[in-house]
Formats: structure tokens, C-alpha cells, sequence
């Protein structure tokens, strides 16, 4: 049942993803949906415990995903690498096509806020 959900929320993600290809994409860095993919993998391994479920949580105690500035690319790998504040650092665990996956995954979740399509 969960495995269900969780395909049927990432083929909704690459739907969206093969729209905004379409719309045209942006960078860095430009959207791809095999490095969305993989940004999702990550984020569940490495993020979602304290960023919430397809970075969904109240912003309350983490900071809120869905709300970073998708034009601060550097800010986030810095942020991601160095760590920032009570986040730990990630520069030793994720290299930087890891870090750029992640980058797509999060503008990707912003896309389909902005249209509607997500809580
Ligand atoms: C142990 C919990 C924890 C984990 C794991 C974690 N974060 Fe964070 N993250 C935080 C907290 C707490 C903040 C807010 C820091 C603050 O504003 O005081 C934050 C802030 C951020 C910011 C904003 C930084 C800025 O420049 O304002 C980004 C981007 C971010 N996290 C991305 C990630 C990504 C991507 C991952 C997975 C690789 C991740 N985080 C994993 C706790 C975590």
C-alpha cells in the first residue's frame, strides 16, 4: 500500500517534471527527471527525517523546503555542504551531483506547489 502511494506520487513528480521540460527548464540546475529521481531517493535517505515527507512540515522547527529561494542555488549547497545553524553538514556524505539532485527535486516540489497540484 505504501509502495503504491509513493509510486503514484513520484509518476505525478515526473508528469509534472516532463511538463516544466516542456515550459522550459531553468539552471542551474536544468531539470532532468533521472536527476529528480535520484533527488527523491536522497531526500528520503538523507532529509526527510527532519524536513518532512516530500518536504512537507510547518517550517515550526526545520526550515521549510518548499519555501528556499529557488535563485539561491549556491546558498543551498553551501547550506547543504557546510551545514547551516542546527542542520549538520552533508559535504562528506553527498558529492555534488548528489547535492544538484536534490537541488531539482526541491525546485520541482516548488513547481507543482505553485500550480496546485500539491498540498
Ligand atoms: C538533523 C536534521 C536535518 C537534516 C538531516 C537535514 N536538515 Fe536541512 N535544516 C535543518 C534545520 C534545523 C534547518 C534550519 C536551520 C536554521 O534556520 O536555524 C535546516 C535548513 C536547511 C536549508 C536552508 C539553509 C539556508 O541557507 O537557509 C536547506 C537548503 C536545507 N536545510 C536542506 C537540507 C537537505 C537538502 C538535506 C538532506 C541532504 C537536509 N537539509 C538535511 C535540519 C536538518
Amino acid at each position: 500500500m505504501n509502495g503504491f502511494i509513493k509510486f503514484v506520487s513520484t509518476s505525478t513528480l515526473l508528469l509534472l517534471i516532463s511538463n516544466s521540460l516542456v515550459a522550459g527548464g531553468l539552471n542551474p540546475p536544468a531539470l532532468d527527471s533521472a536527476q529528480v529521481e535520484s533527488g527523491i531517493q536522497l531526500y528520503q535517505q538523507f532529509c526527510q527525517r527532519c524536513h518532512g515527507t516530500e518536504m512537507r512540515n510547518s517550517g515550526a522547527s526545520t526550515f521549510d523546503l518548499r519555501k528556499f529561494p529557488s535563485d539561491e542555488y549556491d546558498r543551498f549547497v553551501e547550506s547543504v555542504s557546510e551545514g547551516y545553524e542546527d542542520m549538520p553538514a552533508h559535504g562528506d556524505i553527498l558529492n555534488s551531483g548528489e547535492i544538484d539532485a536534490l537541488f531539482a527535486y526541491m525546485v520541482t516540489i516548488q513547481q507543482a506547489k505553485q500550480k496546485g497540484n500539491t498540498p
